[in-house]
């Protein structure tokens, strides 16, 4: 394993409230990787930025009357908070409209350019006479020449999901007038030129899913097409071009970069060499499946594309999209829940059970259920996590004063308990390494329903042979819970520390000591009490409720 470790999640759009969507596949993927890392003796670090520039960005700044740098900086905050108040914890959240990240944009560009990877060519665009501006994207509204959708945009139609080549019947929306064409000069990156070196990077790169990786290279025998990175609008990084005053970047071309500009920042600003460490370093971006052709393709090209001034990436962990109760999230639709309103009503630590949970490393979609989400957290986080903290803690603190008893000579069910705690470290590594986290937490549950057999068996309240060692390894298992639930649950983690009378941080604790028995003999329990309260069937009904509704 390297020592050293980047970890990136898909910059979030300044445009808009942070929901279960975006959380599931990327933000808490890479959150619990982060700190298992850093269990492991990783120096790792977590950046991130908000996505400050584009066209629908543009647009909604417009409409509620305040200037683009303005709004970003709203969204900025609010996402970063809202991100904390989940214990996402990121090293450092930055933007893509940084001064820092502007000029490294610019400084590739003109690298990319002196390289002979860039060209300029005169396209047409829509115009609009009324506005006095180029319409860009979700600057025209039209028919979708494939579907014949109404009032789409002309970067997207939300009817069939296909990017149309020409919108048909296009319409201004700022003022609904039919824009004109017009000639403008766009400069295109050369991503045919990379078609060899993607390829062999794609190859060479064991770390990459295999179905993913698969596409990606079909997409390449298919062949490429250059790429246009510029837009004539006046929000983005000003290409340093004399004489191009009206046009920017497209925001694909500037925010990957951010990955980079805004971890060498923290890392410089933190005493250290920062390009350096990025090179050293083992790279993982975490993105959802909708950006795969940005990530494998644009971004490495680009990498490529600079002289490998800054390595490509090691780690592209892809996931699916989350599904709400079966159907698409939609915020226009109602169909959606925000996360800052969910963490009003239930613990971080029940949103990030669950949606580990049901999170596997693929692209499958994942689905939220409200009813899955109250059965999951009342049997598998309490009735068998919760239970087995409890139940071990609690019997020792009425039967033996909280004091850990010394064991006596252990039985065959004994030392099946002890060997399930010499090998819950390896076995939960191998799993978490792969990126697999679901089957991990199944693992821990499996481990902790164990323990609650176990104890079961046992009769500890008979007080009978035997007893002392039953509490004395069940305490010991609490203890290799709390450090292996840390990741993922991390509060909880905490809570049990502390009931378990260590005192500190857990997560300053190594990811090996799962596997130690050190609660010895005479050891002192703290204050014990439930971890958690169950979740009621009335508040979930409410929860229903809203969904669809005129909210
Ligand atoms: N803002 C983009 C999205 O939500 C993701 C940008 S990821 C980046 O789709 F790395 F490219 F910045
Ligand atoms: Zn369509």
């Amino acid at each position: 394993m390297n020592s050293k470790a980047i970890i990136t999640s898909a910059l979030p759009y300044a445009n808009g409230e942070i929901h279960l969507g975006h959380v599931a596949s990327t933000y808490l993927p890479a959150d619990v990787t982060t700190r298992f890392l850093r269990q492991k003796g990783v120096e790792a670090y977590y950046i991130c930025a908000s996505d400050d520039f584009g066209t629908p960005i543009l647009i909604q700044s417009e409409k509620e009357g305040k200037t683009p740098e303005e709004y970003v900086e709203y969204w900025n905050k609010r996402d970063f908070e809202d991100f904390a108040a989940f214990n996402i914890k990121f090293d450092f959240f930055y933007k893509t409209s940084s001064l820092e990240n502007r000029q490294f944009v610019q400084d590739v560009f003109k690298k990319l350019e002196q390289a002979g990877h860039i060209y300029e060519n005169e396209i047409i665009q829509l115009y609009c006479n009324t506005d006095k501006k180029f319409l860009p994207d979700r600057y025209v509204i039209g028919t979708c020449p494939y579907c014949k959708a109404n009032d789409q945009y002309s970067d997207l139609c939300e009817k069939c999901g296909r990017v149309p080549e020409e919108i048909e019947n296009p319409h201004c929306s700022i003022c609904g007038q039919t824009p004109v064409k017009e000639k403008t000069k766009h400069y295109f990156f050369k991503l045919k030129n990379f078609s060899d070196k993607l390829s062999q990077y794609l190859e060479s790169n064991q770390n990459l899913q295999k179905d993913v990786k698969k596409y990606v290279q079909n997409w390449i025998k298919e062949g490429l097409t250059d790429w246009d990175i510029t837009r004539d609008i006046s929000w983005g990084v000003p290409i340093p071009v004399d004489g191009e005053k009206e046009k920017v970047f497209y925001g694909w071309f500037d925010n990957h970069l951010a990955y980079i500009s805004s971890t060498i920042k923290f890392l410089n600003d933190n005493g250290k060499d920062g390009k350096k460490f990025w090179n050293d370093a083992d790279i993982y971006h975490f993105i959802g499946k909708d950006i795969v052709y940005h990530h494998f393709l644009f971004l490495p090209a680009m990498r490529l594309g600079i002289n490998e001034e800054y390595k490509l990436p090691d780690y592209i962990p892809t996931r699916g999209h989350l599904t709400l109760e079966s159907k698409k999230i939609s915020k226009s639709r109602n169909w959606y829940i925000g996360l800052k309103d969910f963490l009003k009503i239930f613990p971080s630590d029940y949103l990030r059970f669950y949606l580990v949970s049901i999170n596997p490393y693929s692209q499958d979609d994942l689905n939220f259920n409200w009813d899955e989400f109250a059965t999951k957290i009342n049997s598998e986080l309490i009735g068998n996590l919760g239970n087995l903290v409890n139940r071990a803690l609690g019997f020792t603190v009425k039967s033996f004063n909280g004091i850990v008893p010394d064991p006596e000579k252990f039985d065959d069910m004994d030392k099946e308990s002890e060997k399930m705690i010499h090998e819950l470290a390896s076995q939960l590594s191998v799993l978490m390494e792969e990126n697999h986290l679901d089957r991990a937490l199944k693992k821990i549950l499996q481990f902790s329903a164990h323990f609650n057999q176990y104890f079961q068996h046992k009769e500890p309240w008979n007080n009978g042979a035997g007893t002392n060692s039953c509490v004395f390894l069940a305490v010991n298992a609490v203890r290799s819970l709390a450090i292996a639930i840390y990741p993922f649950l991390p509060e909880s983690s905490q809570k049990i520390w502390a009931q378990l009378g260590l005192d500190g941080n857990v997560s300053t604790e190594m990811f090996d000591e799962i596997s130690s028995i050190t609660l010895k003999h005479g050891h002192k329990l703290g204050q014990v009490s439930p971890l958690f309260e169950k979740v009621e069937e009335s508040v979930i009904e409410e929860q229903k409720s809203k969904l669809g509704g005129t909210s």
